[in-house]
């Protein structure tokens, strides 16, 4: 039995304050949710002020990225060490406007994965095609490379600390969100890749999240496909009613 991950990608958004004011607001309304696992994943500033408010609740800190080093000369990055060191306990990699808009290539973050993990830190690790790609008939294709060059080199025990984001790019932040059954296929094809690289038992075992445009309103038939097995929202987690009205229809 998988735990739904659910997950809130609030990408660049929210100062402080409102971070902070955002997940106290949330707090009561998922208090209750036993049966998923709640991450928010804030912007680097507010990493340790909302850290702060979540102590001692049922949702945990996730950061949106890292960098493959503990310190030094890379201006700008940020280390597994300090995600850690704010109450991080888990990483987005690989989000397709890191790959899009910051070109970072699978050799990256597959680097990126293992140095995350062996830090101590879990991670979400997002796969997804372009529009162009699915309608060109290369959705598979591009799905494979980025399973088989994304998770390459990790080891059986890495895998409880990885979960895996199926999100379309099409679907993400469009409102446009792929069907139950679209969802569903792509999902079963994912693990079909991992169980041919890793095995049965890891592929069963791991949780792939579905995102893009999920919203309090479809969030229940997409979990309802057997490998749909939590998800990573965006624009619909920004509100914490509306964030907390996707973790309901997973209850
Ligand atoms: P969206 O974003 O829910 O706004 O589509 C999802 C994501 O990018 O993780």
């Amino acid at each position: 039995m998988r735990t739904p991950l659910i997950a809130a990608n609030w990408k660049m958004n929210k100062l402080v304050d409102e971070a902070v004011a955002t997940v106290s607001a949330l707090k009561p309304l998922v208090a209750g949710a036993a049966k998923a696992e709640i991450v928010v994943c804030p912007t680097f500033t507010a990493l340790y002020a909302v850290g702060k408010a979540l102590a001692g609740s049922n949702v945990a800190l996730g950061a949106q990225n890292c960098y493959v080093k503990e310190s030094g000369a890379f201006t700008g990055e940020i280390s597994p060490q300090m995600l850690k060191d704010t109450g991080c306990a888990w990483v987005i990699i690989g989000h397709s406007e890191r790959r899009q808009i910051f070109k970072e290539a699978d050799a990256l973050l597959n680097e990126k994965l293992k140095y995350a993990l062996s830090q101590g830190l879990k991670v979400m690790f997002c796969i997804g095609e372009t529009l162009e790609e699915r309608q060109g008939g290369i959705m598979n294709d591009v799905l494979s490379r980025q399973v088989n060059l994304g998770l390459a080199g990790l080891a059986e025990s890495d895998f409880a600390n990885v979960a895996v984001a199926y999100e379309p790019v099409w679907a993400i932040g469009t409102g446009v969100t792929a069907s139950p059954e679209q969802a569903e296929e792509a999902h079963a094809f994912v693990r079909g890749l991992v169980e041919a690289q890793f095995g049965a038992g890891i592929a069963q075992a791991l949780r792939i999240q579905y995102g893009g445009s999920v919203k309090p309103d479809n969030a229940a038939e997409l979990i309802a496909k057997p490998n749909v097995d939590g998800f990573l929202v965006g624009g619909a987690a920004l509100k914490a009613d509306s964030f907390a009205g996707i973790v309901s229809a997973v209850q």
